[in-house]
């Protein structure tokens, strides 16, 4: 059996991918690769028999992998998601696809001029047990028809930000860092179609240390079928982190508890609302690389397709310049 050759670029949540791809048993990762010495070092150490690389050009270069993970720092998942479609890879690219509109527009010319490249990402909240049986609550009626939906992505390590490389880039943003897996998880949870955002956001959290963007972003959305929904990426949250979710329907309201979820199907107070105490989050960061692989080997189409990818980046996209200019911006797909 042939099996599929993975490298991977950036050893932070990078690491967690090897699981996911070793798992599979057509697929196998050949060969690592981050700019710092130290990391690289323990790499060394712990994966003797795979290839060391320091330089992701140099892995991108080499023709026996066949997919990529792109785990490094924010602001070169463009340029290295581009090398690696131009050398025929498939590409497994970490959240977010890039930084900018224009950039995720040359992805998207470049992937049309490369159909046998395929591409995926990993919002990874799709995988989280509580999220897929809700999902399934919702194609099952249980809720009825949804009329508001709001998702928190409450970070809870404001030092990622105010220390680590986070807070040194030349432009971080809370929405395609954090909000992205919220935004996906409406998308994916409701089937709808944002068509216009509105957003504003504040820095007070993160006042006075190195990053100088909002930690806070709150974006108001409207959807296609006339639901509207609330989306904010919280990163100086005095809470765990924790993805808050609340469903409106007409026939039942679901809200997302750090231990529990609830269930209602009623307003009267002496009516319980179910317990529902499916796994959250229960789920591993290299879980949709296997999934990557398995849609790349059999044919079949990807948990996250390239099209859910440009999808959630658009909005993501729309909510940064109505947070930046004011008032309502329409979602222009990419
Ligand atoms: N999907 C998720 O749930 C999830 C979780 C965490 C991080 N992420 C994403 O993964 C990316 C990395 O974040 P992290 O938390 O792992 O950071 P990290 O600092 O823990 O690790 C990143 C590693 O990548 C290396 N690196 C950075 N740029 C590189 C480059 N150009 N070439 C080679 N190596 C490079 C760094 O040296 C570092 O070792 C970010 O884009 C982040 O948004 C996603």
């Amino acid at each position: 059996m042939v099996k599929l050759r993975a490298g991977i670029i950036g050893l932070g949540v990078g690491e967690q991918h090897i699981v996911g791809y070793d798992k599979h048993p057509q697929c196998e990762v050949v060969a690592l690769c981050d700019c710092d010495e130290r990391r690289l070092a323990d790499a060394r150490r712990k994966y003797p028999a795979m290839q060391h690389y320091s330089n992701a050009d140099d892995l991108l270069a080499e023709p026996g992998i066949d997919v990529v993970s792109i785990a490094s720092y924010d602001n070169d998942h463009y340029g290295q998601t581009r090398a690696a479609i131009l050398a025929g890879k498939h590409v497994f690219v970490e959240k977010p696809l890039c930084l900018y509109p224009e950039e995720a527009q040359a992805l998207r010319i470049l992937l049309n001029d490369h159909p046998e490249v395929l591409l995926s990402s990993n919002l990874i909240l799709r995988k989280v047990p509580r999220f897929v049986e809700l999902r399934r609550l919702i194609a099952d009626g249980e809720l009825g028809e949804l009329f508001h939906v709001e998702g928190d992505y409450n970070y809870g390590r404001l030092h990622k930000i105010t220390e680590g490389w986070r807070g040194q880039l030349d432009f971080y943003s809370v929405v395609y860092g954090g909000a992205v897996h919220l935004i996906d998880l409406l998308l994916w949870l409701t089937g709808d179609r944002v068509i216009e955002v509105s957003a504003v956001g504040n820095a007070v959290a993160s006042r006075g240390s190195q990053f100088q963007f909002d930690d806070l972003v709150v974006a108001l959305l409207r959807f296609e079928s006339g639901m509207v929904g609330k989306v904010s990426a919280n990163y100086g949250c005095m809470v765990p982190h924790f993805h808050g979710l609340t469903i409106y329907g007409t026939k039942g309201t679901y809200i997302n508890g750090a231990r529990d979820a609830q269930l209602y199907h009623s307003r009267d107070p002496d009516q319980p609302p179910r317990t529902i105490t499916t796994k959250y989050p229960g789920v591993h960061k290299g879980d949709l690389a296997y999934d990557f692989v398995e849609s790349i080997v059999s044919g079949r189409v990807p948990l996250v397709t390239m099209e859910d990818v440009f999808r959630v980046m658009s909005v993501c996209f729309a909510i940064e310049q109505a947070r930046d200019r004011g008032g309502a911006v329409e979602v222009e797909y990419i």
